[in-house]
């Protein structure tokens, strides 16, 4: 990435205490130009991950970058949320001032839609949600795919799943919409659970955020805490996966996934296994590989970014955060 120009970068998100560190990522590397945040019910309800998304670029300073509220429930009228794992406010045990920044008055595809139209060069989506905000601008929005570099997302999987036996969550949640965006034809990046629980934030890491310092730092330690409680109790994990930052990473980084080009398909109908993704590894389905899929994770340069955004952020002048007295639980 050294010399080239930034990435255009729209993040949908449903934060959710690793979107969270995606946000903080994809505003702080030099490599991305974030164009917006845009929020999808997932982890929480609609309000409540967009109320998180507002105060998560609050305490961070991004005062302007537009946050964009999009889709409360999947395209088949479903909603499902995680609240075992990231409480009932979908940012449990994390410390954040209230919003300085407004929501945006348009909803999220609008919004996208429009900077798509204004953007100079394609635009990546990153998605660290549900797709249904990205299904709902391909499927309102045909003309704009050409400006859509990619779609990069966090979800599915090659295996099993963590929301059922075979289903991730974030495919889960809108089978339908993961369905729309695997068929676009688009240039595909899947970073699926194969991948993303090789992103297991150790002690190492805790150590490395508080020695950054400083109240940012703090709150995204504590918020890691929390995070890594959940995962110990529901499923007995000594160390939280932090799924969606590797999305980001992997647009900033190429070289930090090790992928392989296959068809993934989604299942919408089976009785045990809808939202499953169908990866073809070994080509025995003879069809055409729709994505570049993630197996591989370079762990130290992964976590050497997000340590670094922290960092980067936490380094800005106070100025850019609002005082603590602002701060709610
Ligand atoms: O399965 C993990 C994914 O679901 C992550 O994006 C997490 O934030 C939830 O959205
Ligand atoms: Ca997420």
């Amino acid at each position: 990435m050294e010399g080239q120009s930034p990435v255009p970068v729209v993040l949908d998100c449903d934060p959710g205490h690793d979107d969270m560190f995606a946000i903080l990522l994809a505003a702080a590397h030099p490599g991305i130009d974030l164009l917006a945040v845009t929020t999808v019910a997932g982890n929480g309800p609609l309000d409540k991950v967009t109320h998180n998304a507002l105060r998560i670029c609050t305490a961070a300073g991004l005062h302007d970058i537009p946050v964009a509220a999009g889709a409360d429930r999947a395209l088949d009228g479903g909603q499902d949320t995680a609240p075992r794992i990231h409480g009932d406010s979908a940012l449990d045990g994390t410390e954040l001032p209230e919003p300085a920044i407004p929501l945006a008055g348009d909803d999220a595809v609008t919004v996208t839609a429009r900077l798509l139209e204004a953007a100079a060069r394609p635009v990546t989506i990153a998605a660290t949600g549900p797709l249904t905000n990205v299904a709902t601008l391909l499927r309102s929005r045909p003309d704009l795919a050409p400006k859509i570099e990619r779609i990069v997302f966090m979800g599915g999987s090659t295996g099993r799943g963590n929301r059922t036996p075979l289903a991730e969550f974030n495919i889960w949640a809108d089978p339908e919409a993961a369905d729309i965006v695997l068929r676009s034809g688009l240039p595909l990046l899947m970073c699926g659970l194969d991948v993303t629980h090789q992103a297991l934030a150790g002690p190492e890491v805790f150590a490395r955020l508080r020695a950054i310092g400083g109240e940012l730092a703090e709150t995204c330690a504590a918020s890691l805490e929390f995070y890594g409680n959940a995962y110990r109790e529901v499923y007995g994990m000594p160390a939280p996966p932090l799924h969606d930052p590797v999305a980001i990473a992997a647009i900033v980084a190429p070289e930090v996934v090790r992928c392989v080009a296959a068809p993934v398909a989604v299942e919408l109908a089976g009785e045990h296994t809808r939202g499953a993704t169908v990866v073809d590894l070994h080509g025995v389905t003879g069809a055409r590989p729709n994505a570049q899929v993630a197996l591989e994770l370079d762990r130290a340069l992964f976590w050497d970014l997000v340590l670094d955004s922290v960092q980067t952020l936490a380094a800005r002048p106070s100025a850019d955060r609002p005082p603590a007295e602002r701060r709610s639980g």
